[in-house]
């Protein structure tokens, strides 16, 4: 049994802005099922739901500060979950990176400095809990500083960095390093050191024993300048420890036959009970009911990895055929606008909701026909599984997680039964648009799609394959 600490700056459903609350919140309880011991650690925000109160365990003191240990669980399991609580950095309303307004943190810095801080007190057991990991899990810049700072220490557990998005890398003024009170070893253009600036990111990158990513694809892309954003050459220098494993999806929450956010639960044997789903989504959206017209939905942070302008760029088009489409979805304020407009001229077409809503977006899984993901990088991707385990087949872009998780529907793939929705390649309206009509003309053939849906449907995204790989890494290093 390895025991093993796994530190991320958002769990789901404790607090969720994207897909790595949802890997935070299903991979360890995977490890778990198989044996392993293990503790997730997050900071304690205000905005924890959706769990028993922290219970106090200690308080530890770093860098001036005296930061408390609470404990909770992962509901539904025994997954016992940290919470490092420091009133002045995270008792406030909002979001683990940004306030109410979508504001980032002016010190989230000083933030995550302070919780890698504690995440290496508890991995070197200076935190009075009396356990002490193999290995240390961390996820994203906001963990970056903890395989550095334990890279000082003797008798240290063995480190796994895993990069969930190569955009956001944590990066700050050269005096950020002299305020953030660091130690000076880890200050040069090998250690934390980039471009005369403080990486957060590098820190995973350089000192962890071994590097993943969420996606076999994603791991060649990054070692390459366009999806490298000037790390490519230091990951390509660690090809040798650097691996992709796909993300699972937590069977749990994202089940047609038992998710209790949607009208009707269905299966791949009665797929004509979905049909309520879309009804219920037209109507909850104010859309014209019409069970026939193909329904084009999307879910995501509204951001340029999203590919979203692909989509503003083909949604006149789109008003002028027979379908509907639904978007969910929060972030660029610009974006926002420009869709919102949409919406005003064809109210009949097409449904924006800017926000966050974890049941409409079930409601959308289920009751769409198709989903959209044009995406320009997507290291792993979480909505395209989902939409397959939901029989909603996923347009997406040939990139990241999306090209290992999605067959295009082509006549040999449609022939050998593996063929689970659309893929096209150059991130281009026009390309996109090919690709919307190709799925049209597959629709209007009914059997031919119940066999699409019904191939996806059977797909296996559960956890258990990729939490066997984690493991046999775990036991490597
Ligand atoms: P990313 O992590 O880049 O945002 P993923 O596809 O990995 O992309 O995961 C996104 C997760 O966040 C999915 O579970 C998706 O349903 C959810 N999500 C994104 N935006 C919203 C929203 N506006 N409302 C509800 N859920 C959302
Ligand atoms: C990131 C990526 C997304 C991935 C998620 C979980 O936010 O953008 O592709 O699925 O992390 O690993």
């Amino acid at each position: 049994m390895k025991k093993i600490l796994f530190a991320s700056s958002e769990t789901h459903p404790l607090i969720k802005t994207g897909g790595l609350a949802d890997v935070a919140g299903s991979l360890p309880i995977a490890l778990t099922s198989l044996g392993q011991d293990v503790r997730v650690i997050m900071p304690n925000y205000q905005s924890i739901r959706n769990c028993e109160a922290g219970r106090y365990l200690c308080t530890v003191r770093v860098n001036n500060c005296d930061v408390n240990l609470l404990e909770t669980h992962l509901p539904n399991s025994n997954v016992i979950v940290w919470l490092v609580d420091y009133p002045a950095f995270f008792n406030h309303p909002g979001n683990p990176y940004t306030d109410e307004n979508g504001i980032p943190w002016h010190d989230i810095g000083d933030r995550f400095a302070l919780f890698c801080r504690i995440v290496a007190e508890v991995a070197m057991n200076r935190a009075y809990l009396d356990w002490k990991p193999d290995v240390v899990h961390c996820n994203d810049w906001q963990t970056g500083l903890v395989p550095a700072l334990l890279s000082l220490e003797e008798h240290r557990p063995a480190t796994v960095f895993t990069i969930h998005n190569m955009a956001y890398q944590g990066v700050f003024p050269s005096n950020a390093h002299t305020l953030l009170n660091l130690p000076g070893q880890l200050w040069h253009p090998d250690g934390l050191e980039y471009h005369g600036m403080l990486s957060f990111i590098k820190g995973g990158l350089s000192y962890s024993d071994w590097i993943t990513t969420v996606s076999p694809t994603y791991a060649q892309e990054i070692q390459t300048p366009e999806f490298g954003y000037g790390l490519e050459g230091l990951l390509a220098h660690r090809q040798h420890t650097l691996s992709g494993i796909i993300n699972g999806i937590n069977d749990s929450v994202w089940n047609p036959e038992t998710d209790p956010h949607i009208a009707r639960n269905y299966s791949s044997k009665t797929l004509g009970k979905k049909v309520d789903n879309k009804t219920a989504l037209q109507e909850k959206l104010g859309l014209p009911i019409d069970p026939e017209l193909p329904l084009f939905g999307l879910i995501g942070r509204l951001v340029d990895q999203k590919g979203i302008d692909l989509v503003l760029n083909c949604l006149k088009e789109m008003t002028g055929m027979p379908l509907q489409f639904a978007l969910l979805g929060s972030g660029d304020n610009s974006i926002q606008l420009r869709l919102q407009d949409f919406a005003r001229l064809y109210p009949d077409k097409i449904s924006i909701t800017i926000g966050y809503d974890e049941n409409l977006a079930h409601l959308i899984e289920a009751g769409s026909d198709m989903f959209l993901m044009p995406s320009r990088f997507e290291p792993c991707g979480l909505n395209q599984m989902y939409s397959q385990r939901y029989g909603t087949l996923p347009i997406v872009r040939k990139t990241g997680g999306l090209a290992d998780t999605v067959v295009d529907a082509l006549p040999d793939t449609i022939k050998n039964g593996s063929a689970s929705g659309f893929v096209f390649k150059e991130a281009a309206p026009g390309a996109l648009m090919e690709t919307i009509k190709r799925a049209l003309v597959l629709h209007a053939n009914q059997p031919l799609w119940e066999e699409l849906q019904r191939n996806a449907m059977s797909k296996d995204f559960s956890w258990e394959n990729s939490a066997n790989q984690y493991l046999a890494l775990y036991r490597e290093i």
